[in-house]
């Protein structure tokens, strides 16, 4: 049997198996409120056989939505059409997680597939289309481009209300029936722009040593984990490093996860970057060092980045750089992954859904059959 494919349990959550959907933004809702497109994108993924399926960055306020169109989780209306998602994933034996995050700096940005704000007057109400101006540390902008503005550098009191908004969220999640929260410290994001000097410039209690940068990540911690039931698993997703001269560091990393540990985050996401100019190439496998880094200091990590085959994923996992694996892009081409890697690995387990597995295996029969015959 693979280490893949075999359960792992955090908490009181088992998972069937350890491979999990990476948070992928649609930008595809109305007002941060989900649809059909969002259970159907999601839904697709369950009945695929992955062990946890996980929502995309959803917004603990509206001005810390990336897009417009991004999900939100500030207000009750928008629990209900995720608790549809959340049972119907559980109904097909998938772990259901969601990330919750607030975009900062970046936030009110174009959304990818237009390539700038290219809404027409006439299409903006149909489109929702929102646009404000962002909020961060310190009022310095990502970029000097025309999809980010210079954000309005939130004051101190802004900064004390950000965990309870967080734990807010994080308390509609477990009432949304979420069995796993993923806190979203990556990609340059709010929190990793109050974690790294390349975006934190304050003088006051959140800004300057390291110590201070880390105020932040580690009050909204506590303050989810005061509402987010013990038995449930919360996962941070990092940029391990920022991969700039002067930013954020694996060291600081090393540092970061043992004190998100201590206050009860369960498994540290492993990304990278966020920042412009960082000095990263994707490549196979380009962030599974990080996760090892992070692992081998004591601390488990789910492994993400370019990770393409049933084999290199099962690597991840006996090479001792992740407890977990996650896809987002090859699990949009191939939402039945853990469905083939099973077959792949030579592992009897069979996530098929009822209504397809009998079908898929009579196919195969027949095709052993004709195979024989020749
Ligand atoms: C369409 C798309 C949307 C994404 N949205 C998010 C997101 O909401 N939150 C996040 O942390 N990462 C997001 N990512 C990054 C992925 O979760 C993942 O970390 C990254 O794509 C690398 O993994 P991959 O090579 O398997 O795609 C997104 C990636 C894609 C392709």
């Amino acid at each position: 049997m693979s280490l893949l494919l075999s359960p792992y349990t955090l908490r009181d959550v088992t998972l069937r198996n350890r491979l999990v959907v990476s948070p992928m933004c649609q930008y595809s809702a109305r007002h941060g409120v989900a649809n059909d497109w969002h259970f159907a994108h999601l839904a697709r993924f369950a009945l695929g056989g992955f062990g946890a399926v996980m929502v995309e960055a959803t917004g603990v306020a509206p001005q810390g939505r990336i897009t417009y169109p991004c999900l939100g989780l500030w207000e009750d209306a928008q629990i209900a059409p995720l608790a549809r998602i959340a049972a119907f994933l559980k109904s097909q034996g998938a772990a259901a997680a969601i990330q919750l995050g607030h975009a900062g700096r970046k936030a009110s940005t174009p959304l990818w597939w237009r390539g700038g704000f290219t809404e027409r007057e006439d299409e903006k109400a149909s489109v929702g289309f929102e646009h404000w101006q962002p909020v961060g540390p310190s009022a310095l902008a990502q970029m000097d481009h025309p999809d980010y503005q210079t954000p309005r550098t939130l004051t101190l009191a802004e900064v004390q209300a950000l965990p309870d908004q967080f734990a807010k969220a994080v308390a509609r999640a477990d009432r949304a029936g979420f069995d796993i929260v993923e806190l979203h410290g990556a990609h340059g994001y709010l929190i990793n722009q109050f974690l790294s000097p390349i975006a934190n410039q304050r003088t006051d209690a959140y800004g300057g040593s390291r110590e201070n940068r880390m105020r932040l990540v580690l009050e909204i911690i506590e303050a989810s984990r005061a509402v987010w039931p013990a038995g449930k698993p919360l996962f941070l997703r990092l940029s391990v490093q920022d991969a700039l001269p002067g930013g954020w560091s694996v060291a600081d990393t090393l540092v970061l996860s043992a004190q998100a540990r201590a206050l009860g985050v369960d498994v540290i996401d492993c990304s990278s970057g966020g920042f412009a100019g960082a000095a990263i190439t994707p490549a196979p496998g380009y962030q599974m060092p990080l996760a090892k880094a992070v692992r081998d200091s004591g601390v488990a990590t789910m492994a993400v980045g370019l990770i393409t085959t049933p084999a290199q994923a099962e690597a991840a996992l006996t090479s001792g750089s992740a407890d977990l694996v996650a896809l987002g892009r090859t699990a949009l081409d191939d939402p039945n992954f853990p469905l083939h890697a099973a077959a792949a690995l030579g592992d009897s387990v069979d996530h098929w859904p009822k209504q397809a597995g009998f079908a898929v295996r009579l196919r195969d029969a027949a095709l052993a059959r004709a195979a024989l015959a020749k």
